[in-house]
């Protein structure tokens, strides 16, 4: 049985990871959850797993040596998955010193402890450990609008927000590590994943929640700016497919083909949740296109980011599943029928789901 580390499990894309591997592999594989818990950490995510024998949770922080190490000493961990990272562009800008000490230091300390418990004396490594780095599209900066052009795995790095040069900086470190130790790893790459359980900062979320709720909703700029959309649950699978699939020390784009300009997905939002409600609820009549409110653009703001993901296709067999009209119906009715999550996740409550549920462990 492969015993998995996955690091920030209790965040957006960890926890749909989790979520998606039980149902996949069920009592087949073993899960170490390693989350520090910050404001993005929400163990509510994972009610649906939480007790199974063959999952752990454990709170550390990626950047904690001796916890990392302890880890590792205690469990002979097969697979990393490496989720964890301070993820929001906007706060990268208000506030970057913590996301180089958490995605690069963070990182740093994943591989040096991974190395150490895998490597054998002659600088092999032990059978079968793989440790697959997850990052971002972002890394390669800035397309224009020209319709033809894609990020590609060979696209030069150039990020521009402290977040993606944080991320760019801890990509190269795995490279570093894959070309001096031989460590065995992947990088995938992927393009902005929208579902279930993503915090309300990003853009989806935060516009079905103050739609709900009657506020405003802030299109940066001229709302023009494009994204690449992934269903979450897609990558989730695309992160799998690449640790049993994938050719070792190969860096995989995981996107495809579902470019939307920001304007688009706030009216497909506002269009969407007037046909969830009912004629009867006072939301209702609130509830048009006279919300949106053009803010402030963002600095330094990335215009458009798309990616042909022709080599994860080609060697291992992935494309996205889900159209985009579909999943963002899907995740809209997600939203609107948790609204206690939100409620939860808006009032900070989960820190105290955390309380109740492991105070006594
Ligand atoms: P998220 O912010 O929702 O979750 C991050 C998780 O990491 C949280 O649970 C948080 O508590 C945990 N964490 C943060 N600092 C930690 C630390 N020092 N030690 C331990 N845990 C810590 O992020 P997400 O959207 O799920 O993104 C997950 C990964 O995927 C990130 O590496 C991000 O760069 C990458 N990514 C995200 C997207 C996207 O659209 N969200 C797209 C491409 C790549
Ligand atoms: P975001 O979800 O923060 O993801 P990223 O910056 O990593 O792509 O933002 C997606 C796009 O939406 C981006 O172009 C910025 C824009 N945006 C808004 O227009 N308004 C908002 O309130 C937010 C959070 C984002």
């Amino acid at each position: 049985m492969k015993t998995y580390l996955v690091t920030g499990g209790a965040g957006f894309i960890g926890s749909n990871y989790i979520n998606y591997m039980f149902k996949k592999y069920g009592n087949d594989i073993r899960i170490i959850n390693v989350d520090v818990l910050t404001y993005a950490g929400n163990l509510e995510n994972l009610r649906d797993v939480e007790g199974r024998d063959n999952y752990t949770f454990i709170r550390a922080d990626i950047c904690d040596r001796e916890a990392i190490d302890k880890i590792f000493a205690e469990n002979d961990i097969d697979r990393v998955v490496h989720f964890a990272a301070e993820s929001h562009v906007d706060r990268s800008i208000t506030n970057p010193e913590v996301f180089v000490k958490t995605n690069v230091l963070g990182t740093a300390t994943m591989l040096n402890a991974a190395r150490k418990a895998w490597e054998n004396e002659d600088g092999t490594y032990k059978e079968g450990k793989k440790f697959l780095h997850v990052s971002t599209d972002e890394v390669y900066g800035s397309l224009d609008e020209d319709p033809n052009a894609f990020f590609y795995e060979t696209t030069p790095y150039s990020p521009h927000s402290p977040y993606s040069a944080s991320k760019a900086s801890s990509d190269m470190l795995v490279k570093a590590y894959m070309d001096t130790y031989k460590f065995p790893a992947n990088i995938t790459n992927c393009s902005n994943n929208y579902g279930p359980y993503q915090f309300p900062e990003k853009l989806i979320p935060l516009i079905i929640h103050n739609a709900l709720e009657g506020k405003k909703l802030p299109v940066y700029g001229d709302g023009k700016n494009v994204r690449d959309w992934l269903y979450v649950e897609d990558h989730a699978k695309a992160i799998d497919m690449v640790q049993e699939k994938g050719r070792l020390f190969e860096t995989y784009n995981v996107g495809g083909h579902n470019e939307k300009q920001n304007i688009e997905i706030v009216k497909t939002i506002i269009d969407t949740l007037r046909e969830e409600l009912d004629d009867s609820d006072p939301r209702k009549e609130h509830l048009t296109y006279d919300l949106i409110t053009y803010v402030t653009d963002r600095k330094g703001h990335d215009r458009r980011y798309a990616i042909a993901p022709d080599k994860i296709k080609a060697e291992i067999g992935w494309e996205p599943e889900t159209m985009f009209k579909d999943g963002i119906k899907k995740t809209i009715k997600w939203y609107f029928e948790n609204q206690e999550w939100m409620d939860h996740v808006t009032s900070g409550d989960y820190e105290k789901y955390y309380e109740k549920m492991y105070s006594n462990r």
